[in-house]
């Protein structure tokens, strides 16, 4: 089963790098959204990285000033826009990368299934909903799976390749090809909460609040540490201001609904009154720390 005609739908912060990344493998592809603005604004995003990337190959001599333009002139080929949903319908693959909200995604995945063709592969980027919830939406269970990218997808080198316990083992294997075709590492997963990394990553960012909370240590201690002591990039707190505290909250009240028992999905107080008082961490330029855009005051 191969994979050549690629569609993504919504061209956001991680559409517009599936584009890109789906394009610089070799698929055909062509990236839906619901209005031209933001079709705009995805497009020129994908314009603006693929250059810089080709700017970059000849600075590190990959490849000569000709060759790199070809390049890039070939990615962007390879990439079209639209704002018609049945521009889908005979793509081999369909990856979604709208907002995160379970019904939205469940009824853009019904609609998908009604029109695309029998074969065509379904998969969200979801970064904390069951993947399983969605395939039975779609209508085609077998043929779905969670392809979970991270931020910034031109950079970052992993995907999780998810399936649920319906997901054909054909549509698996092709869905990772994929993966790799995009030129990253894919690890399989089931489809359990926050799939490896936000599984691990989340209930490590609720224990460094919940030390916080407890006054175990400063928040600049505390992600010290894990700097030095773990050669980790940045520390605990800084991460949850990087990543938001909106979101962090939202994921982690979203699995505390669906997993109660589960005292790793507890909520920190501490997290539940930043985010009221709309301390949002660096977009909002205050969280755990101060923020002037992307530098940590
Ligand atoms: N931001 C991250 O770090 C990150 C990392 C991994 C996964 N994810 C997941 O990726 C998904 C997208 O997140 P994002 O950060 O790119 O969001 P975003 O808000 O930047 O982009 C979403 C885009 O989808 C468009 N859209 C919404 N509904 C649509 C529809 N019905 N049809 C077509 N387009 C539609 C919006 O106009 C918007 O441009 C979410 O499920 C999120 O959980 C995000």
């Amino acid at each position: 089963m191969s994979i050549q005609k690629v569609g993504v739908v919504g061209c956001g912060l991680m559409g517009h790098g599936i584009a890109q990344v789906a394009a610089q493998g070799g698929c055909e592809v062509v990236v839906v959204e619901t209005e031209r603005g933001f079709l705009d604004k995805g497009m020129a995003r994908i314009t603006k990285s693929v250059n810089k990337l080709a700017e970059k190959m000849v600075e590190k001599g990959k490849a000569t000033e000709e060759q790199a333009q070809a390049g890039a002139a070939a990615t962007l080929g390879r990439i079209s826009g639209s704002l018609e949903r049945g521009e889908l319908n005979d793509c081999d693959l369909v990856v979604e990368a709208i907002i995160e909200d379970l019904e939205v995604k469940k009824t853009l995945f019904a609609e998908l299934g009604a029109a695309c063709k029998p074969e065509t592969i379904f998969a969200s980027n979801t970064s904390s909903f069951p993947v399983g919830e969605m395939a039975e939406a779609s209508g085609r269970p077998e043929r779905f799976v969670g392809l979970h990218f991270f931020n910034p997808v031109q950079l970052m080198r992993l995907v999780e390749v998810v399936r649920t316990e319906r997901t054909d083992e054909e549509v698996f294997a092709a869905a990772k090809a994929f993966g790799e075709a995009c030129g990253k590492t894919a690890v399989s997963c089931k489809d359990t909460p926050g799939f490896v990394v936000n599984r691990l990553l989340i209930p490590y960012m609720t224990q460094a609040l919940q030390m916080l909370e407890r006054g175990d240590a400063s928040k600049e201690d505390i992600d010290a540490a894990m700097q030095l002591g773990c050669g980790h990039p940045m520390g605990p707190l800084t991460l949850t201001d990087y990543v938001g505290l909106d979101t962090t909250l939202l994921i982690l009240q979203g699995w505390k609904e669906r997993y109660p028992d589960e005292s790793a999905f507890d909520v920190p107080e501490l997290l539940v009154q930043k985010v009221a008082a709309g301390k949002l961490g660096r977009k909002t330029g205050e969280g755990f720390y101060t923020w002037e855009g992307d530098k940590r005051c």
